[in-house]
């Protein structure tokens, strides 16, 4: 039989267990309140109870409702770019404690396990800041459409089976279409930076996610049609020989994509095609 004071004992254990589970975690926020504004830090706290699957995205969810700073100033709420949340999107890429990674996959039970533990964010650096820690992605939409990355089939109109592919050839390829333009391995990359001005991305390096993306397209059986003419642009300004190899890109990608296996195959692709071009002027 319980008695009320053993009750009270068992409740009071459940009361500091769950008390144990709950800390604090601060935000040191890198904001900027608009393109080309100078950038400042702000603090947050945020409660969290352990083992409820915290993300980045949650907590920046939880500073939206109450933007309040650690020293108990009133600001504006923080705002950062989603979609998915489950790292299928791209959108979410920032700078988890120095290094770029998806936010929304960002565990906090595994970044900042103890109570007091600091997370900084911050935008990444290759990409116009459109507002803390939102970026302007799409110099590398832009640098898709640069390369043709797409199979070119247009029309409702019954074209047949296509050509058939091999089961070696799929493998391959798929790897390479789990990208999710994310952007983790140009902020890793050395040789590609920031360029403001687009009229001036056709002459800045593609990076390595279109490299891929190339590789793609042309080993699929239907678009490697247009492979001539990807390979052109990677053999032009910007192109494959910009990589300096530093394979930065390969380590942080979040998909595992063996982006410097598909360089060295699109740099071996250009060569094959510029000694085509020299022996037969085509
Ligand atoms: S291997 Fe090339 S694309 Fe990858 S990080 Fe290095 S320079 Fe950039
Ligand atoms: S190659 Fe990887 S790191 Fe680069 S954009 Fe695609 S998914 Fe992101
Ligand atoms: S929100 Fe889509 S990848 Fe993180």
């Amino acid at each position: 039989m319980t008695t009320t004071q053993d009750q009270s004992s068992t409740n009071s254990g459940a009361a500091s267990s769950e008390a144990a589970e709950k800390r604090t975690v601060r935000f040191r926020i890198q904001r900027c309140l608009g393109p080309n504004k100078p950038a400042h830090w702000e603090a947050f706290d945020v409660p969290i109870l352990a083992g409820e699957g915290a993300n980045v995205i949650s907590c920046l969810q939880y500073i939206a409702r109450r933007p309040i700073t650690a020293d108990g100033k009133e600001t504006d709420p923080v705002v950062w770019d989603s979609g998915c949340l489950e790292e299928v999107c791209g959108a979410c890429t920032m700078i988890v404690n120095g290094q770029v990674r998806q936010s929304c996959s960002c565990l906090i039970d595994n970044e900042a396990p103890n109570d007091g533990d600091v997370i900084s964010l911050q935008p990444m650096s290759k990409f116009p800041v459109v507002r803390d820690l939102w970026v302007d992605r799409q110099r590398m939409f832009h640098n898709l459409k640069r390369a043709h990355a797409w199979t070119p089939i247009d029309g409702l109109h019954d074209r047949g089976a296509g050509p058939q592919e091999t089961a070696k050839n799929q493998e391959t390829r798929y790897i390479f279409s789990t990208c999710m333009t994310c952007g983790c391995c140009l902020e890793a990359c050395p040789q590609f930076l920031l360029v403001d001005e687009p009229a001036k991305w056709d002459e800045s390096f593609v990076g390595a996610n279109t490299i891929g993306q190339v590789r793609l397209f042309n080993l699929h059986p239907t678009a490697k049609e247009e492979a001539g003419e990807r390979l052109e642009v990677l053999m032009g300004p910007g192109g494959v020989s910009d990589c300096g190899n530093a394979q930065n890109c390969v380590k942080v990608c979040p998909k595992e994509i063996p982006l410097t296996e598909g360089i060295a195959a699109m740099g071996r692709a250009t060569t094959v095609k510029a000694v085509k071009q020299f022996f037969t002027g085509e």
